[in-house]
């Protein structure tokens, strides 16, 4: 089986990409190449976060890889938090405030229409490319569900009836960002 490294040590998202991939890739994270390094996320653009991370796994551990980046984008607040979403309400990385601040953010908002969108960029044999996935959807006014991670409580995509949190874990990938901008990478990576 071919074997190629996440650049992520988020258990979410490996969960959630093995599933995908299922048994036609193995998936490394970084913990399993011993990469426990604070990887820098500096740039102003999804696109450029993505390209950053694979770059340093590249350059500082040798292994062709993926990174990926996302933002939640709510068109009432001018696209934010975008790719700001980690670090919404502080450096903590903390999902819960993240979403009690977006709540707050939209108190008496109607208009609600916000997307997920996921870069990843591609580093194998020595090329760079880059896969997009986005849902639309809207934010919800309350949490709703505890599966899943993130700001999923708060997601409602336009093609459900209820949030990511109170999906399956299938249900969710087979229409989310990170499953759409997945599904690219594998189709490019069963081509080669
Ligand atoms: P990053 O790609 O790990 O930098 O994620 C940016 C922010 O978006 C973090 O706060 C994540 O928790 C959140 N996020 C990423 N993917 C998802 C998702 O699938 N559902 C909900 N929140 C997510």
């Amino acid at each position: 089986m071919q074997e190629i490294v996440f650049a992520t040590n988020n258990s979410h998202k490996l969960e959630e990409i093995r599933r995908i991939a299922g048994d036609r890739f193995r998936i490394l994270s970084l913990a399993d190449i011993n990469c426990h390094d604070d990887i820098p996320e500096t740039a102003d653009t999804l696109e450029g976060n993505a390209r950053q991370k694979a770059r340093y796994v590249k350059e500082k551990y040798g292994y062709d890889c993926f990174a990926d980046d996302t933002g939640l984008m709510v068109d009432a607040l001018g696209g934010a938090p975008g790719v700001f979403s980690a670090r919404y309400a502080g450096p903590g990385h903390d999902s819960k405030a993240n979403m009690d601040l977006l709540l707050r953010n939209l108190d008496g908002v109607t208009e609600r229409s916000a997307r997920f969108v996921t870069v990843i960029c591609l580093i194998l044999n020595g090329e760079e490319r880059i896969f997009e996935g986005r849902v639309e959807g809207e934010i919800l006014t309350a949490p709703q569900g505890e599966a899943g991670f993130g700001y999923d409580p708060v997601f409602k995509p336009a093609e459900a009836d209820r949030s990511f949190a109170l999906m399956t874990p299938d249900g969710k990938n087979a229409i989310s960002h990170r499953g759409r901008a997945t599904a690219a990478l594998l189709s490019h990576l069963l081509t080669l």
